[in-house]
């Protein structure tokens, strides 16, 4: 079983981080390996997340709103794109105009691949294959039976409103080869219609950065925060997107999308407080029967 420890021993050490994605822009593009690298994690969340792919089955990198959480799913299929043919992935969301901004950012990312728009797939020189698909219900799952996938992400798990199509997609994820990690990986943020099944899930079950183990799937999985502060690439790139993260509404809300709180949330929908509510105990009149 994977430890805590794993994870943080695996971060990167100098130097290798640089040198892991020389290699994959190589596999990528068939340019030499010294050619500039178009995308590498930044430090935090997002080099913890792709140093701890080989070390649980299923991972969710979340909390804050612009903590580079899509980024790094469409980093975290590349970190394995070496493995050719045998590696084909598929990347949701709940509705097709939900994927328009991660096809627009895979195009400045996957420079040197081939895009077939009619099939929403990119595909690498290696054989990789990675597909952008939607799925709104359970009933849309059913679609996938037979297919094989070694890597499956779900972009804003909390839009759905149970894990039924996360679930039910695990039986796609297999292979026939020897293929290295295997994995689910998801993001998102407190809020939304899945918010208690995720956080049930993922946040409340283990520490996080801690492996937790399913007892009935024996899937091991871990729960990595990250927060607008964790991406230093937009806010060096739009410093007053802090300002306007804190603008979105109430306290809650912006405790909940600011600082990644899960809990923040709870009980929002009732404005009055608990206390507010509470009465003395007293004696129930015969004439309530
Ligand atoms: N590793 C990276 N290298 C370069 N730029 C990055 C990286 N990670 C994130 N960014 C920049 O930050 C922007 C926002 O990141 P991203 O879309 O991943 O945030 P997010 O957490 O998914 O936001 P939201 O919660 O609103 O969906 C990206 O479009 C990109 O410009
Ligand atoms: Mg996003």
């Amino acid at each position: 079983m994977a430890r805590k420890d794993d994870i943080v021993e695996a971060l990167p050490q100098e130097g290798a981080e640089d040198a892991i994605w020389l290699m994959q822009r190589y596999y990528l593009t068939g340019m030499a390996a010294t050619e500039r690298v178009t995308w590498r994690p930044q430090f935090g969340p997002q080099a913890i997340a792709i140093d701890a792919r080989y070390a649980v089955d299923e991972l969710f990198l979340g909390g804050g709103r612009g903590g580079g959480e899509s980024d790094y799913l469409l980093g975290d299929f590349l970190a394995d794109i070496s493995q050719g043919a045998n590696w084909q992935g598929i990347l949701f969301r709940r509705t097709y105009p939900e994927l328009d901004e991660l096809i627009r950012r895979s195009h400045v990312i996957y420079r040197g691949a081939e895009y077939k728009v009619g099939k929403h797939e990119w595909r690498f020189p290696s054989g990789a294959t990675l597909k952008f698909r939607h799925i709104d219900s359970a009933h849309d799952a059913a679609h996938y039976q037979g297919h094989a996938y070694q890597w499956i992400g779900w972009d804003e798990l909390t839009n759905w409103p149970t894990l039924q199509s996360y679930d039910l997609l695990k039986a796609t994820l297999r292979s026939a080869h020897n293929v290295k990690g295997m994995r689910v990986t998801a993001t998102g943020n407190p809020g939304g219609p899945g918010h208690t099944p995720v956080k049930q899930g993922y946040v409340d079950v283990a520490e996080p950065m801690t492996p937790y183990v399913d007892p009935v799937t024996g899937m091991s999985r871990v729960y990595i925060p990250a927060r607008i502060c964790d991406n230093k690439k937009l806010l060096e790139a739009d410093p007053r997107y802090l300002e306007r993260l804190k603008a979105v509404g109430d306290d809650a809300q912006v405790r909940a999308w600011l600082e990644g709180d899960w809990d923040a949330l709870v009980g929002s929908f009732f404005t009055i407080k608990r206390e507010e509510v509470m009465v003395e105990p007293f004696d129930i009149p015969p004439d309530w029967q």
